[in-house]
């Protein structure tokens, strides 16, 4: 800041001794000291070499500009400016990390590499607000809306059903628009391809795609005058440039400076390079490494034009530091036809695996390399690449001194006021072969597992290596990446010798030493991967000669997956039930694709509400020994702590009669993650950085268990959740039967992954508290609140809900945490209070789906035939076994199958875990899962087709199971024998065995399962109240269930418009609360669509009954309206509510079948896995809506897909802190994940008789279809195993991520040869 004022008269320089804050623009007004002559001044910020510093940014949003100055942290992202500044709350935040894409947002951006302006989509939640000056943004708000117009993203995505609970939708929307923008005519490809960082918990992506692939020019091309309507809102032609001078922008003790070039950036680092400063490249590192910091100096490198610059060569080419990822990819893909430069083709499409496109579109190659630098455990991909292509690296210092360095020699370089300045790359000779791989959790948007690099200078006729070879690994640990002592021995051996092969592997191995950190795949994976990584190299390099079984080796499933396509059948639609059994959209599909569907986490309470973040342990089984919170007091803008002690009533968020569950821990700690208090603070960043300052003490610590194995060694259970279950005589049984096994299966952890994470907000008002919260169960937070505030009646709490961002059982009881600790800190503040978790505190304070481990005893005939079954099974409950689902295994575990003796054990363990809950079929997939299993295990031990199995023990029409439920309208069989042929499994049967005698290295598999999934109505509440306006006669509903994807409001809505004919448009549903829907249990179980439209046709009964009479009063041809008004005149309420209360004789009303066909291949090698086909064949009765159904179906078979392949939960075991907490380590299904051909079938002309309108439950049971994926990878692991005659029975437990794949295959480097 520039103190000195020159009087223009007398020439005397003045020190400003006013109290100036940075960005004072006031005019200020003084004497001369020396001559008085009246001085009128401004001040200006300048640098210390006197040049002018500018304190504001500029930038445009939708075509406003907007204009910041030091108001805000420089750590405020774009996507936070967005939602809680201009409260833009289309676009969607859950992760902020990169992970998940709900954020994205198209930046027109200058790029100084080629001097254009580009249109990227970025991740508006790691994209500093600081670094948007000159920027114009566009955002789903700016694309279209209700008012002005959808536009063709909007309508199509809608229209295609690609919308479920609709938080990922705005990011799809962007992702497409800015692709469609810069690409106005992408294939089919490039559109797959371009979603590779977009997250959907709910569709199962199949119907995303297919609305984003009618853009496609070999679908349908867009022509430009569409093109424009899509550009339509954001008309404003203005040019917003960047400053030219450099920026500098104070807020608190925290600097931001954008310096325009390197003389000045050298400047800052001479300055300032002592603090903690940090230089800001992408941004995106933070989604990664969230806890670097804190620092007081941040230094954007964004606006130095030199640093963008590619200079290109013959000899060279040389890359400034600020080039992006997918620049760099464009880059090297237009160089590679230079000569020598070809590998740079194989490099680019290594860089195309990072992260996803908009991660790439932000982040530089040198904030990566610098990523690695710091964290060396990083499994860096650039560094891969670089060190691979022996690239040499330029570092600047502060003092003008550069040094280059190669990335290796980089890695052990100080940082300190130094900046990386270019790369600089060389041609290769012809002889030089270069190979990247990387292997991942998932197909795409994932960190490396283990990555390598191999450039061998070979012969090509005798492939002897000329030179010292460069043998590269990530992922090992963080002081590995090169394989030195096998790159020497290599110098002048043929790789075509097995002798040498196998001492070079014998070599490797010893060099590979893995480190042994939790979060990672296991070590033995690793070293295994790592051999083989370097044996497919080989193998490709001497593929002309090798036995061409081997050659299955080279390719890979991942980047040779086919575009995905899916096809459906529906039942037969019944016009005479019009809008019933239609397929449509959504009602509020189009709001959800506009971002205008307002959820609990968009809404604001006031202008003076307060933010809460919990304090939570980082250990458990233990007790606090003290909390010093002195620090986080003392924050500016923390208004109060709270803690157990400060709770009012009872200290338990769940009401009774459950067992009390802590709001907030007394002294004894049950799990890391667990929640000690709640800050209250002006902002949810404070809140979290003052969470960060606590300093809690623990004693008394003991080791956690941690899983159900820990639980059993340690007796550590809560009382038997049921009593044992017994049918027949199964000790006699067993004793009688030919043939008896035992074995055991694991089923283990799944987070729920919804996208609107776990919030709520309270206001205190005359007549109590209003709570909004993203809850399943109004009632339930409803009680809750009441208790924990001691409040001597409930009716003093209104719990509003209008929809959720997903739940999958999640808020059902959970939802309850956030809005009692809400309401514990408005009691305490007299402030409106919002608690909204951040995907890390969702993950670690919320349970998640119980681990089931069962040890299992069966006796069976020579023939398959199922006569007793024994089972003692285990659940996982974490520290509380209110949500546990026990109880329905014994209903659900026959699945299809007569077994005419049973008996089940059940045990509950406690566990210091979150308390599990709810996940999309609780306990009823277990129980499935667990049978399915068994079942392959009989067919093994008989070495027959498990599907023989399957059939000679199907129930038959009539039969009733040991639960006593009568099968009156069984058709599994029928469904399995239709799915066999429409499948062609058996034919596939035979071209699979074909295709695995024929490759070593990459196996396939099918598996056929069935379902059958009991729907149980006794015991379910609901209500739904409908009102007629008399105005108009348009009509508005209020129910019992929450809308949380599953088109509860559409179904309602059709059926009510069916019922009393009208059309749908005159209908609305209403936010429901805890005044209409009171008393109503929680949405879930797949029942309350059903139920409520139940409801819905008991209301519209009422109503018609009372307009009968009216009726006959009117002429012929009367309307609606002529209907209503005549009515109301004559006095009759337009308004009806009914309640409802099924009860049903059996266990369930009506059960569901279903059957499915999976066709899965792996990569022995590896472990890398896709799913080739599904096939499912579903009877769905009448269903209300197909294509609703149709959407749940994809959706609950992909999460149980992720169930099976992906999603791996991980405990830190000294701490039982959680190490997958975020979309870093934990890994839902992409859109490559999901079936590349995937079929679903609707069973025609079935209604069920004992359904709503002939309709059936569809939002769980299709996930209970997923063990025929599981059991597809089996089969293929079989078939590798069989090659090393190994191929005896082994239990394929959950998840089988790629590591335990390949483990399950028993990959050993003394297997691979090359002849
Ligand atoms: C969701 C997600 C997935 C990812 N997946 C992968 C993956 O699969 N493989 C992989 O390799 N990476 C992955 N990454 C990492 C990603 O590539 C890095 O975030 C990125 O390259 C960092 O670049 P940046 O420009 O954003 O750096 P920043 O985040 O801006 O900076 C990172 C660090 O480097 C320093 N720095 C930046 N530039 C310079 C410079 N020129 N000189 C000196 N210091 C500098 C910064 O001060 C900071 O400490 C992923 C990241 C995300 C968010
Ligand atoms: S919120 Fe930005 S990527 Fe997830
Ligand atoms: S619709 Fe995609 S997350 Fe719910």
């Amino acid at each position: 800041m520039s103190d000195l004022i020159k009087c223009p008269n007398c020439l005397t320089e003045h020190v400003a001794d006013l109290n100036i804050k940075p960005g004072d623009k006031r005019t200020f007004k003084a004497n001369c000291k020396t001559c008085q002559l009246p001085l009128k001044f401004k001040l200006y910020q300048v640098d210390h070499r006197g040049l002018i510093e500018q304190d504001y940014i500029k930038f445009s949003i939708n075509g406003i500009e907007y204009t910041v100055s030091n108001t805000l942290s420089p750590r405020t992202t774009l996507a936070s400016y967005l939602r809680d500044t201009l409260n833009m709350k289309g676009t969607k935040i859950m992760c902020e990390e990169g992970g998940c894409g709900a954020c994205l947002v198209n930046a027109e951006i200058f790029d100084h590499s080629d001097g254009q302006f580009k249109n990227l989509s970025i991740n508006s939640c790691l994209f500093p607000l600081y670094s948007c000056d000159g920027i114009k943004f566009t955002t789903i708000e700016g694309i279209g809306c209700k008012k002005t117009g959808f536009n063709d993203i909007q309508k199509r995505i809608a229209e295609n059903n690609g919308t479920q609970c609709g938080w990922c939708t705005p990011g799809m929307v962007m992702n497409m628009y800015n692709l469609l923008i810069e690409n106005p005519r992408p294939k089919k490809k490039e559109i797959e391809d371009s979603m590779d960082g977009n997250l959907c918990r709910c569709t199962g992506y199949r119907s995303i795609l297919t609305a984003m692939k009618s853009f496609a020019t070999d679908e349908k091309p867009i022509d430009i005058e569409e093109l424009n309507k899509l550009k339509c809102l954001n008309k404003s032609n203005q040019c917003l440039k960047t400053s030219k001078n450099n920026i500098h922008l104070i807020k608190e003790d925290e600097q931001w400076f954008t310096p325009k070039d390197i003389e000045s950036l050298n400047s800052l680092l001479n300055q300032y390079g002592s603090m903690a400063y940090k230089l800001v490249s992408g941004n995106t590192g933070t989604g990664v490494y969230k806890n670097d910091g804190p620092f007081q100096i941040y230094i954007d490198l964004k606006s130095i034009e030199e640093l963008y610059e590619i200079q290109k060569y013959p000899a060279l080419v040389k890359i400034g530091s600020q080039v992006t990822l997918n620049n760099l990819i464009n880059v090297f893909n237009d160089y590679s036809s230079s000569p020598g430069f070809d590998y740079l083709r194989v490099l680019a499409h290594h860089l195309g695996k990072i992260a996803n496109r908009g991660v790439r579109n932000s982040a530089t190659w040198s904030g990566n390399l610098c990523m690695k630098n710091i964290h060396q455990e990083f499994p860096s991909d650039v560094f891969i690449c670089l060190e691979t292509a022996n690239a040499l690296l330029t570092l600047t210092s502060s003092n003008g001194i550069s040094i280059n360095a190669t990335p290796l020699e980089f890695l052990s370089k100080d940082l300190r006021s130094r900046l990386l300045y270019s790369m600089s790359l060389k041609p290769m000779s012809d002889q030089t072969i270069i190979r990247t791989y990387k292997i991942m959790p998932r197909s795409q948007n994932a960190h490396a597992y283990v990555n390598a690099g191999f450039r061998f200078e070979i012969d090509r006729n005798t492939q002897t290596v000329l030179s010292l070879p460069s043998i590269v690994f990530g992922g090992i640990n963080p002081s590995f990446s090169h394989a030195f002592n096998t790159e020497k021995y290599l110098v002048g051996k043929s790789l075509m010798n097995e002798s040498v092969l196998n001492s070079a592997l014998e070599i490797l191995k010893s060099e590979i030493q893995p480190d042994n950190d939790p979060v990672l795949a296991s070590p033995e994976y690793r070293v295994s991967l790592a051999l083989s990584l370097f044996y497919k190299f080989v193998l490709e390099i001497c593929q002309n000669k090798i036995n061409p079984k081997f050659l299955s080796a080279i390719s890979s499933i991942i980047d040779d997956r086919q575009l995905s396509q899916g096809t459906h059948t529906f039942p037969d639609e019944d016009p005479s039930l019009y809008p019933v059994t239609k397929p449509s959209p959504k009602l509020n599909a189009y709001l959800q694709a506009s971002g205008e569907a307002e959820y609990t986490f968009d809404k604001v309470a006031s202008n003076n509400q307060l933010e809460g973040a919990f304090i939570l342990t980082e250990k458990s089984n233990c007790k606090i020994d003290s909390i010093d919170d002195s620090l986080a007091r003392n924050l500016p803008g923390v208004v109060k702590i709270i803690y157990a002690k400060d709770i009012p009533g009872k200290n338990s968020f769940l009401p009774e009669p459950f067992p009390p569950e802590l709001l907030f821990i007394e002294d004894q700690v049950d799990y890391a993650g667990q929640a000690v208090g709640l800050i209250l603070a002006e902002s949810h960043q404070i809140a979290l950085n003052a969470a960060k300052l606590i300093k809690l003490k623990y004693k008394d610590e003991k080791p956690p268990i941690l899983n159900v194995f820990d639980g059993i060694k340690s007796a550590s259970f809560f009382p038997k959740p049921i009593d044992d279950f017994k049918y027949g005589d199964p000790d006699a049984a067993l004793k009688n039967s030919p043939c008896i096994i035992d074995g055991d299966i694991f089923l283990d952890s799944q987070a729920h992954f919804y996208m609107e994470n776990q919030n709520a907000f309270c206001r205190e008002t005359e007549d109590g508290y209003d709570v909004h919260c993203s809850t399943q169960w109004i009632d339930l937070v409803q009680n809750g609140v009441q208790e924990v505030l001691g409040l001597s009646t409930c009716n003093r709490v209104n719990v509003k809900i209008k929809q959720l961002g997903g739940a999958y059982g999640g808020k059902i009881t959970r939802a309850n945490i956030t809005a009692t600790a809400a309401v514990v800190g408005c009691y305490h503040t007299n402030r409106p209070v919002r608690v909204a978790l951040n995907l890390n505190t969702n993950f670690n304070l919320i349970g998640k789906r119980f681990p089931w481990y069962a040890k299992y005893k069966i006796g069976f005939g020579t023939d398959g035939k199922l006569l007793a079954i024994k089972i003692e099974w285990y659940c996982d409950a974490g520290n509380s076994p209110s949500d546990n689902s026990m109880s329905v295994g014994p209903a659900f575990v026959d699945n299809v199958y007569n077994c005419p003796n049973w008996f089940i054990s059940s045990n509950l363990v406690r566990t210091n875990l979150p308390a599990n809950t709810a996940v999309r079929s609780p306990g009823f997939f277990p129980s499935i899962a667990i049978m399915e299993s068994m079942i392959e295990h009989v067919a093994k031990y008989l070495d027959k087709d498990p599907l023989e199995i399957r059939q000679i023990n199907l129930y038959k029409k009539g039969d009733v199971t040991p639960v006593g439920q009568p099968l009156d309208y069984f058709n599994a069989d029928e469904l399995i024998n239709s799915i066999r042929k429409t499948s062609d499994y058996d034919i596939r049967l035979g071209i699979i065995e074909k295709f695995n005698s024929e490759n070593r290295w990459k196996k396939r598999g099918i598996s056929l399962t069935p379902i059958k999934w009991g729907v149980g109505w006794t015991g379910a509440y609901y209500n739904c109240s409908i009102a007629i306006y008399a105005k108009d006669g348009s009509i508005s509903i209020s129910h019992g269930g929450v809308e949380m994807g599953q088109g509860i409001h559409t179904k309602v809505a059709q059926v009510c418009a069916y019922e009393l004919g009208v059309p749908i448009e005159n209908i609305s549903i209403k936010t429901a609360d805890s005044f209409n829907n009171l008393n109503a249990m929680t949405t879930g179980g797949s029942i309350t669509s059903e139920l409520v439209s139940q409801a819905c046709i008991e209301c519209c009964k009422i109503i018609l009954k009372n307009f009968e009479p009216i009726r006959k009063l009117l002429p012929s041809g009367y309307t609606w309206v002529d209907l209503v008004q005549k009515a109301f005149s004559m006095g009759v309420d337009l308004a009806a509510r009914y309640w409802l209360y099924p009860q049903t004789e059996y266990p369930f009303r009506y059960c569901v079948y279903g059957a499915c066909v999976t066709e899965a291949e792996i990569d022995v090698l590896t472990g890398e896995t896709q799913i080739l086909r599904s096939d499912i064949l579903y009877d769905g009765g009448k269903c209300t809506n197909p294509e609703i159904d149709l959407g749940q179906a994809e959706g609950a078979f992909v999460m149980g897909m992720g169930f099976w392949l992906t999603e791996k939960i991980k405990h830190d075991p000294k701490t039982g802190l959680l190490l997958t907490n975020g979309t870093w380590e934990y890994k839902p299904p992409t859109t490559k994940d999901i079936p590349i051909d995937f079929r679903i079938n609707f069973l025609k002309n079935n209604p069920n008789p004992l359904g709503v309108l002939g309709s059936k439950a569809i939002g769980e049971p299709p996930l209970c279809l997923t063990p025929s994926v599981a059991f597809a990878v089996k089969r293929a692991i079989e078939a590798a195993r069989k090659e090393i005659n190994k191929d005896e029975f082994f239990t394929l437990n959950s998840p089988a991520t790629v590591d335990s794949i390949q483990q399950l295959c028993l990959v050993d480097y003394r297997q691979f040869k090359l002849f």
